[in-house]
This record gives C-alpha cells, structure tokens and sequence, in this order.
C-alpha cells in the first residue's frame, strides 16, 4: 500500500519519467513505414521515405512528448508554381513580376520585373513609384502627430523620395526602405528591444507586441529562468513567462528529446525568445525591388518576393525556424543521422551556410499562438 502511494505521489510530482519517454532513431533500408513505434522496448526508428514521399504524420516530430504513433510515407503534394498573368494591362505595381511593359502600372517591364514611376510622376498609391520613392498627396497633407494614419488609396499626389532615419512622420511609407513610422518618427524595423513603447509589432526585434510595448517568452523551470537550448529535467514543469511582467503565457512539461537519459528540453515554445530576438535584427532591410507597403513591412514572404532579403537570408530565416520547430530533436541530435532526408531541419544554419532551400514557412504563426 505504502509502494503504491509513493509511485502515485511520485507520478504526480514528476509526470513523465525519462524511462517512459520513446528511443527515437534512424532506421535503414526502404521502408514504407516513416515511423514504427515499438512499445515493448519504447523504440521509436524512424526511416526516410522515398523521393517525392514524405512522412504523413511529420508532426509528431516537434514536441517530442514520447507518445509515438506509427505512420506511412504519403505522396509529397506539388507545389503548386506561381504564374504570372501576362494579359494585365497597367496594373502591375512596382517590383512585382511582368511579361511585358503593358502589364505594368509604370508602363515599364525590366528583366521580367515592373519599375516604378519615377521622381515626380503622377500617382495615386505608394506601390507604384519607384524604390525609396512614395505617392506624396497633393491635396492634403497628413497631421503631424502620427495618429491619422490612413492607408492613402486613391490619392493625387507625385512620387516623392523619402523621409530619411528619424524625420517626423505620419505613416509608415512615407520613411526609407525597412523602416516605419513609430509614433511619429522613422523607426528601422526589427530594431526596440523589449518594454519598448511601439505602434506595431514591427518595430520590435522579437516582431512581438503585447500591451503596446515590445515583448517576448521567458523560459522558467524548477524556478530557474532557461537559456537556449532550454534543456530541462524530464517530470518537470516547463513555464513559459511574458519577458516585460512575468503573466504566465503558458506551462507544460519537460520534452524528451528521444535519448534515454533524463535530459529533455522545454521545447514548445523555445524558439520564440532569445532565440528570434537574435534572429530578426539580422533580417534588417534597406534594398527593396518594391515601394509601398511591400517595402516597410514584416512579411519575410513579401521581402524575398521584392528581394530584401537574399536566398542566404531565406535559407537562415528558414533553417532557424525549422529547428525551433524541431527544437526537442534538433536539440538532442537523436536523428541526426538521418534528418537531412527526412528534410525536418538543418543540423547547423548560420547566415553564411549553403543549406538546400525549400518553401518559406509561416514563422508568425509561433508568435501568433499568444497574440
Ligand atoms: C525493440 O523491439 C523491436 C521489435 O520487438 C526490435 O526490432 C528492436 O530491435 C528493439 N530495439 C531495441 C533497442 O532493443
Ligand atoms: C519526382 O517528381 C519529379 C517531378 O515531379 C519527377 O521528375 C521524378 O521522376 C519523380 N521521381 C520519382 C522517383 O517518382
Ligand atoms: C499629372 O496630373 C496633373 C493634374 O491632374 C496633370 O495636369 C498632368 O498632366 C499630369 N502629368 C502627367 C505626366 O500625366
Ligand atoms: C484629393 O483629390 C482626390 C482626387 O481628386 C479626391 O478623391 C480626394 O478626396 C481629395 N482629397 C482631399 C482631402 O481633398
Ligand atoms: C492629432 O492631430 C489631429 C489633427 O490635427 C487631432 O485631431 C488629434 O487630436 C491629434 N491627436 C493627438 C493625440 O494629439
Ligand atoms: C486624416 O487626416 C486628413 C487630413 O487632416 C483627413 O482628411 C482625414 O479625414 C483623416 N482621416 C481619418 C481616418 O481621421
Ligand atoms: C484601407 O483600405 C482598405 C480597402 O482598400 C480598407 O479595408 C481598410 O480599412 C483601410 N485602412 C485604413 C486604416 O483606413
Ligand atoms: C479608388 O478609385 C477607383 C476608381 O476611381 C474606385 O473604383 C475604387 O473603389 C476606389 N478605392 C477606394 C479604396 O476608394
Ligand atoms: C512619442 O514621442 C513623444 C515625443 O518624442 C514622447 O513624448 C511620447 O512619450 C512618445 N509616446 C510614446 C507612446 O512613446
Ligand atoms: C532544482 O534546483 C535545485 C536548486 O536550484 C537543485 O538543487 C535541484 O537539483 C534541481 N532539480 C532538478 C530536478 O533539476
Ligand atoms: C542526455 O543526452 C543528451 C543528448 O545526447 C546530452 O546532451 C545530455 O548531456 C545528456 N544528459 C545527461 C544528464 O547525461
Ligand atoms: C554544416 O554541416 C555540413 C555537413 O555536416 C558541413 O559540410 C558544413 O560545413 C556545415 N556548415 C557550417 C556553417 O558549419
């Protein structure tokens, strides 16, 4: 009765034993099974599926927890290629594709991409002047105090060059290429630390705004604040705080990172502070294809479209965030061996690195979980 007891008192204490939690390793050979779980002996071997397969299930592989199922390789579906439509008669905004001059609202097709108006053209919206350059109203003007600012469709103005680091303004294209206007001033983007008062997350080197100032995720367990890789112990509580007041934003357990030892890591969201406050100042940008919003914003889809970022910058931004969303097993190595095939994340990404591209993935939707 006694032996009962303590291992129920323990199981509540601690959760997850590490002797619980799954070996997880490479396997070899054709298989058509990506994951094969033996719950006999807790092995989890995983093998690589063939060219144009993919494992159905690959998301059980972030938040290693131990709880594997088994799964088959599926056919990879096709990336649907984007076309461009090239019957569009002078509509084609700045720096996006074109087939021929007709297509482009300056009239001007250059290498497949349209230019914009030049310096002192009509307009009637930002995204059609040239690089640098914005739609500047000749009718009105806008108050000076930040407050109203409008998305400026239809206006009468020329294309104007634009306000330089730190001049008062009014809205956000009105300021260089990669930046905005942050109450009132040209602000770079990615560039306030946290606690920081901003007018859009954009401004923030976490690209996270709560309450109205810059934030992000502190990582806490056994009432220690956790640095990268946020390695903790397995039975423990993983919390996971707001960097500029400590309210809970989350708690979970410690992961196991599919090694039989009692090192696991805290692993949901262990990307999203000290680890994209390094990420995103490195993404800072000040050459666009594109004016307008394209060219003052955070959409890293937008920014390789009007090349702002490089594909060395691509393949970092996206190489970081696939292993933050394989942080557990990227962390513990466990299949590292294989994981260039099965295409989960990069072993070792730095801005210079050469790993192989593939889709951008949508790295908001991490910070989105607590917007
Ligand atoms: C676990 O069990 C499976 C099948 O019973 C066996 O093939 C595998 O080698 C075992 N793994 C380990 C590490 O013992
Ligand atoms: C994979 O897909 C490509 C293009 O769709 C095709 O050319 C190739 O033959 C396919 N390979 C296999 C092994 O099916
Ligand atoms: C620009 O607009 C003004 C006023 O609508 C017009 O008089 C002028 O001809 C236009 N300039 C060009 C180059 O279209
Ligand atoms: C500026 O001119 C445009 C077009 O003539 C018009 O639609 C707009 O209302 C005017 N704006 C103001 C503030 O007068
Ligand atoms: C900003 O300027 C507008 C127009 O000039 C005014 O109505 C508004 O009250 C001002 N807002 C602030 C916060 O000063
Ligand atoms: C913004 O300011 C302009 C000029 O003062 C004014 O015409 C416009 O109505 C204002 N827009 C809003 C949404 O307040
Ligand atoms: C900008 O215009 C769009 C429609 O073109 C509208 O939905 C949106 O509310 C406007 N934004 C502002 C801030 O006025
Ligand atoms: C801009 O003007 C065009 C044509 O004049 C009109 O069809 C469109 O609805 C206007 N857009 C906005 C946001 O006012
Ligand atoms: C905006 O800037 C003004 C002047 O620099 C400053 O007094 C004010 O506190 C700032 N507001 C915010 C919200 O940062
Ligand atoms: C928790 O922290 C205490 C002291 O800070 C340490 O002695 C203890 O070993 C830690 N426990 C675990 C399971 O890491
Ligand atoms: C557990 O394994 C990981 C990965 O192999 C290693 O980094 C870590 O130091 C190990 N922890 C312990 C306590 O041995
Ligand atoms: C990354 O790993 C690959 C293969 O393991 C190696 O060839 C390459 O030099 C590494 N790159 C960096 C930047 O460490």
């Amino acid at each position: 009765m006694k032996s009962i007891l303590i291992i129920l008192l323990c199981t509540v204490a601690f959760g997850l034993e590490y002797q619980s939690c799954s070996t997880v390793s490479c396997g070899t050979g054709a298989n058509n099974q990506c994951i094969s779980v033996y719950t006999n002996n807790k092995t989890t071997i995983v093998t690589p599926c063939s060219a144009n397969q993919t494992c159905a299930d690959n998301g059980q592989f972030s938040g290693t927890t131990g709880n594997w199922a088994a799964a088959n390789c599926a056919e990879k579906s096709a990336q649907p290629s984007p076309s461009i439509d090239c019957s569009v008669s002078l509509t084609t905004l700045t720096g996006k594709p074109c087939c021929n001059d007709n297509n482009c609202k300056s009239g001007s097709c250059d290498n497949g991409i349209c230019e914009g108006l030049s310096n002192g053209a009509n307009c009637t919206v930002d995204e059609e002047c040239r690089p640098g350059y914005y739609c500047k109203s000749t009718n009105w003007t806008f108050p000076t105090n930040g407050t109203n600012v409008t998305n400026e469709t239809n206006l009468t103005g020329l294309c104007s060059d634009s306000l330089s680091s730190g001049d008062i303004c009014t809205f956000h294209n009105e300021c260089p290429i990669g930046y905005g206007c942050n109450n009132s001033t040209c602000t770079q983007l990615f560039s306030q630390d946290i606690n920081a008062v901003v007018s859009d997350k954009r401004f923030c080197k976490s690209d996270f705004i709560r309450n109205g100032k810059c934030d992000g995720i502190y990582i806490r367990s056994n009432n220690t604040r956790l640095s990268s890789p946020y390695a903790c112990t397995i039975g423990q509580r993983c919390n996971y705080v707001y960097a500029s007041d400590n309210a809970v934003a989350a708690e979970d357990w410690c992961q196991c990172g599919g090694v039989k030892n009692d090192t696991g890591y805290c692993g949901s969201f262990g990307n999203v502070i000290g680890y994209w406050d390094e990420v995103f100042p490195k993404l800072q940008y000040s050459r666009s294809d594109c004016s307008g919003n394209y060219s003052h914003t955070d959409n890293f889809a937008e920014l390789f479209n009007c090349s702002s970022l490089s594909s060395i910058e691509e393949q970092y931004l996206e190489g970081m965030n696939e292993q933050a969303t394989y942080w557990t097993l990227y962390q513990s190595g466990a299949i590292d061996s294989c994981v260039n095939q099965l295409g989960l994340f990069p072993t070792n990404v730095t801005l210079g690195s050469d790993t192989s591209g593939a889709m951008m993935m949508v790295i908001s939707s991490i910070l989105l979980i607590f917007a």
